[in-house]
């Protein structure tokens, strides 16, 4: 087991009503002037931003709003929210949303805090935060956990990139599964394997054994996936709901990583290719991705690969570690299909042309520094074998 450090200093409120104490929670982090951030218009028919809107005034806290933040956010819309910001002396950002809005509130949060400084330049590598306003969330979708973690993905054009910094990681979250009950199937189960996939990213290790962490990581994903099927027949369970939930913050908050050498993370970073030249769903990009990057790197992890097999997959132990490692990999893919999610390019809906998938695979390795990955470390011609794959 490595030695790491856990920081989440995000205080969780976890129910039914939740919503309802957003005014009293921003008083208490000192909140004066609130830029309340929203995506299209779910939160607007839900009617939960009236209700976001009632409790700051109630708690007398002056609140600005913009909304159209997008899937995959663009710079564009945090760059209106900075000046948005600015005009109206904001001191703190609360996301009403998912990881999108989220997303681009941290961005805000960096651009108000350095503003002598273009926020791009965090996410194109060229330097690192000093500071960052405060932000928090009310979370509609269970998915990116971004409501605990230190990460922003931002897309420019068609590149989209993430920036990793504690000090983005918001003061508190509000989490009410009821939220969630007005999603469409297909966000609810995208949210699913991505929610999956950041503890997959810290199993999928040559960094030894971790007895504890093993058994969380191996817990949190049983747990999801049978919440998952159970929402795709009654998306109004709402115990369903809470555990997906839960385990969306949990995934992504550092815990099923302690002790790890920090992740894999090629998945993601395959996918957020396929997200910023195609727009595609974050978490059915994933599960898009995933079966084709593990047949292309099992060999070289196979232990994890026949833990995962036998402990998650519920897979009985074939002649050899590989038959095991493979049968775990297609009983993935069964699940997948069972969910309603893809396992290749063709069934995500897009059709990269071979130019394409080279300039993905490009842009992936710029985007990682050359080369990356635990389960085995991937070049660019790697990772556009990988995409070939999908075809
Ligand atoms: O825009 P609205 O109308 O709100 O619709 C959204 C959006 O279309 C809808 N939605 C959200 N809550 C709803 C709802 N519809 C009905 N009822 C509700 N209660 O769901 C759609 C997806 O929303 P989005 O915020 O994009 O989802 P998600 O939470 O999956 O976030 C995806 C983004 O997060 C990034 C992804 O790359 C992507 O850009 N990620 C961020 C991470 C982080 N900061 O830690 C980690 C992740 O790995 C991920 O990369
Ligand atoms: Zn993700």
């Amino acid at each position: 087991m490595l030695g790491f450090t856990y920081y989440t200093p995000t205080k969780v409120e976890f129910g039914k009503g939740a919503v309802e104490k957003v005014g009293a929670l921003m008083k208490q982090f000192g909140g004066t002037r609130v830029l309340i951030h929203y995506g299209g218009q779910s939160a607007v028919r839900s009617g939960v931003l009236d209700r976001v809107k009632k409790s700051l005034d109630e708690a007398g806290i002056f609140h600005v709003e913009l909304g159209g933040v997008v899937p995959n956010p663009h710079l564009a819309k945090v760059r209106e929210g900075i000046e948005l910001s600015k005009a109206n002396g904001v001191d703190f950002l609360l996301a009403v949303g998912g990881g999108s809005v989220i997303d681009s509130c941290k961005a805000i949060a960096y651009g108000l805090a350095e503003p002598e400084h273009d926020v791009w330049e965090l996410y194109a590598g060229q330097r690192k935060a000093k500071a960052c306003f405060p932000v928090a969330s009310v979370l509609t979708i269970a998915a990116a956990g971004s409501e605990m973690s230190n990460s922003c993905v931002i897309t420019n054009t068609d590149e989209k990139r993430a920036y990793d910094d504690d000090l983005a990681r918001p003061r508190f979250a509000i989490m009410d599964p009821e939220l969630t009950m007005t999603l469409p199937d297909y966000q609810t189960e995208a949210g699913c394997a991505d929610i999956m996939m950041h503890t997959m990213e810290r199993y999928f290790v040559n960094s030894g054994t971790m007895e504890l962490t093993d058994a969380l990581a191996e817990g949190l994903l049983r747990t999801v996936m049978h919440n998952a099927e159970v929402l795709h027949t009654d998306p109004h369970d709402y115990d369903a709901r809470a555990e997906v939930m839960w385990a969306s913050s949990l995934a992504h908050n550092g815990l099923t990583g302690c002790g790890s050498d920090g992740g894999d993370w090629m998945p993601h970073l395959l996918e957020h290719e396929m997200g910023g030249m195609f727009n595609v769903t974050h978490g059915a990009g994933l599960a898009a991705v995933w079966p084709s990057w593990a047949r292309y790197v099992y060999k070289n992890c196979l232990p994890r690969f026949v833990k995962y097999a036998v402990d998650v997959m519920a897979v009985t132990p074939g002649a050899t570690d590989e038959e095991t490692a493979l049968a775990g990999i297609a009983a993935m893919e069964e699940f997948y299909h069972r969910i309603g999610m893809p396992i290749n390019f063709k069934e995500l809906g897009i059709d990269p042309t071979d130019e394409q998938i080279a300039e993905m695979a490009a842009s992936c390795a710029r985007a990682c520094g050359g080369a990356k990955g635990s389960a085995k470390v991937l070049h660019q011609s790697d990772m556009e074998a990988i995409y070939k794959m999908l075809k």
